[in-house]
């Protein structure tokens, strides 16, 4: 079976490849499937966006489309950036750019943060599946390692003492946000296949 993951970041697919094809399904980026859609994050929760982007490109490609909406919230400043992690200090930051700005506008506050990530999956037919992991950890006082991407080298794992930018992609995957949704997203889609052949 064939997924369209609605989403242009490489990494992201990586991760969800690594996990989906396990059980013999192949994500494919939008690009491979003939569409080429832009989808405005409206959404104020994981869900809604979440919701949005697979939605948008389930109709545009006319197959089952994958999305996840994920985002790092940190307790000191209420949960932001939260879904707006991808957009944090406009857009002339990269990623260096934004967990250099989250690092100055945490100075002297406490460090406990959260990575959440929510997996849609519409179907042509109208079906949809959700699935939703989160990972606790802290804020580094410094950035650390080279693996990953976004805010990876200052997601501190206190259990590891390790950022998620020091692990190897299957220690990542073992305990992330997105691994754990994508585990819970693969136990509902194996049910779903089962009541509903492709
Ligand atoms: P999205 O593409 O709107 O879901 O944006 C998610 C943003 O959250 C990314 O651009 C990153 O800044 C951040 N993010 C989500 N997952 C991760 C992760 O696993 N590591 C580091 N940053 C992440």
């Amino acid at each position: 079976m064939r997924l369209v993951l609605a989403s242009k970041n490489g990494k992201k697919l990586t991760e969800m490849r690594d996990i989906l094809s396990h059980m013999g399904v192949e994500v494919c980026l939008q690009s491979e499937a003939g569409v080429d859609v832009d989808v405005e994050e409206t959404g104020t929760t994981f869900e809604e966006n979440s919701l949005l982007k697979a939605r948008a490109v389930m109709q545009a490609s006319g197959l089952p489309a994958i999305a996840d909406d994920s985002g790092l919230c940190v307790d000191a400043l209420g949960g932001a950036p939260g879904v707006y992690s991808a957009r944090y200090g406009g857009p002339g930051l990269d990623d260096t750019g934004r967990y250099r700005l989250l690092l100055e506008n945490m100075r002297g506050q406490p460090r406990g943060a959260k990575f959440v990530s929510v997996i849609t999956c519409c179907f042509p037919n109208g079906d949809v599946l959700t699935a939703r992991g989160e990972c606790p950890g802290t804020i580094a006082f410094a950035p650390m390692g080279e693996g990953g991407f976004g805010y990876d080298p200052v997601f501190f794992l206190p259990q590891l003492k390790k950022t998620f930018a020091q692990l190897t992609p299957e220690e990542k995957n073992a305990i992330s946000h997105r691994g754990l949704a994508l585990k819970q997203f693969r136990a509902e889609l194996e049910e779903y296949l089962g009541k509903n052949p492709q």
